[in-house]
């Protein structure tokens, strides 16, 4: 498959750099911010058992620039083929050995490899279930700062708490995940322009916006929040989007969004220690997403907030957005960077929007994206059951 080629592979000396500087000043960085983001969640008393990934995460990140880590990782395409590919085959050597649960019989009925590519031929949809069969659908959006492909995480997230929530409500959930272009190969707004095509493209196929729910984490949530704003404005780049008969989207989640490109706020200096992500590596992460800031700039001076909602008057930006939407979730941390920046978002939504139902939910023991970390634990923690609940609210 021609696009899950590299376009802009490392040559060999960025290859031999890469691997100089993990075996040797990296393996110092780990071993300090696992220092960091374990003790402080013992300080904090927090149980610690997800920080060992967030402070590898936070390395990560930190020390590898986007070309590093699309190197290092299968691309978002690739990963998911996988995925279907040893998901099915565990589930049929449980069936086969007679061990085989409901879920396993479910996941062997239902979950088929299966992509379409979008108008612009880089994009493409990755189908967690059969949208043939489906009543119900997700459309979802990988965080990854923009620069990191999906991980097994999201595609288990999205199994869990989507595709069996249906399951135990006796409907077909089907989940959309958009492969979108990683920066910096494409910037803002391409994500924006990818995600309202794959939007254009359910609608295309019959789905119903009652019968929809979008969302992401991270990055991800902040491509819902701007297709929250594209809904509402639609931006000049984008196809625009028109829900028939005045119908509105069931729901629209955002897990830790990245909402701001601000890296001064109480939460930065709080958790930058603690938390996968840091003030400096928003800094970084804002410059491959944002490129030189010269729209994001243009647009925010006009207090236009596609690209960071919280950086405009949330609430005015997103007012009307009742019209379009009837639930809105956003859960965050309280040990994450993004914390103040997410409830500013989730808070400006509900201050002008009393026909939304607006859930805003601060978890004490949690930092960046802990829904992702379980998934890529492969359990149903504690996020993940939020989730479900939630989305179970919404479409029964
Ligand atoms: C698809 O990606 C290629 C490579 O990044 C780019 O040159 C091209 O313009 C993209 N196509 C569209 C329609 O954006």
């Amino acid at each position: 498959m021609a696009r899950a080629l590299r376009k802009n592979p490392l040559r060999l000396w960025e290859r031999l750099y890469l691997l100089a500087h993990l075996l040797t000043v990296d393996v110092a960085h780990l071993s300090l911010n696992l220092v960091t983001c374990v003790g402080f969640a013992i300080l904090r008393g927090i149980p610690i058992r997800h920080y060992f990934k967030c402070a590898y995460n936070r390395f990560a990140l930190g020390r590898l620039s986007p070309r590093e880590i699309q190197h290092l990782s299968p691309s978002t395409s690739s990963l998911y083929h996988k995925w279907i590919a040893t998901t099915r085959a565990a589930a049929q050597t449980r069936v086969d050995s007679g061990r085989g649960t409901p879920d396993d019989r479910y996941i062997l009925d239902y979950i088929h490899a299966s992509e379409e590519v979008l108008p612009d031929g880089n994009a493409s949809v990755l189908w967690v279930g059969d949208r043939r069969r489906a009543s119900k659908f997700v459309l979802f959006f990988h965080g990854g700062g923009y620069v990191a492909p999906i991980q097994d995480g999201h595609l288990e997230w999205c199994l869990r708490a989507y595709v069996q929530a249906g399951q135990k409500h006796g409907e077909h959930v089907a989940v959309a995940v958009l492969q979108y272009t990683l920066a910096p190969e494409a910037r803002y707004p391409t994500q924006l322009k990818q995600a309202a095509d794959a939007l254009a493209h359910l609608f295309k196929l019959g789905v119903r916006p009652r019968d929809l729910i979008i969302g992401g984490d991270s990055a991800g949530g902040n491509l819902a929040s701007q297709i929250m704003s594209h809904l509402l404005h639609p931006h000049p780049e984008a196809k625009e989007i028109r829900l028939e008969h005045g119908e509105r989207i069931a729901g629209i989640f955002a897990v830790s969004p990245w909402v701001s490109a601000r890296t001064n706020d109480r939460s930065m200096s709080d958790n930058a220690l603690i938390d996968m992500l840091s003030p400096t590596i928003i800094e970084n992460l804002n410059h491959e997403h944002l490129g030189n800031h010269a729209l994001y700039n243009a647009e925010k001076k006009r207090n236009q907030g596609w690209a960071m909602p919280a950086d405009v008057d949330t609430g005015a930006w997103y007012k009307g957005l009742g019209k379009f939407v009837e639930r809105v979730y956003v859960t965050v941390g309280t040990q994450e960077v993004f914390r103040d920046q997410s409830i500013v978002f989730a808070e400006g939504v509900r201050r002008t929007n009393p026909d939304i139902e607006v859930l805003l939910e601060e978890r004490y023991d949690e930092a960046h994206d802990f829904i992702l970390l379980e998934g890529g634990r492969k359990e149903d923690g504690s996020a993940t059951r939020r989730m479900r609940r939630w989305v179970e609210g919404v479409f029964w």
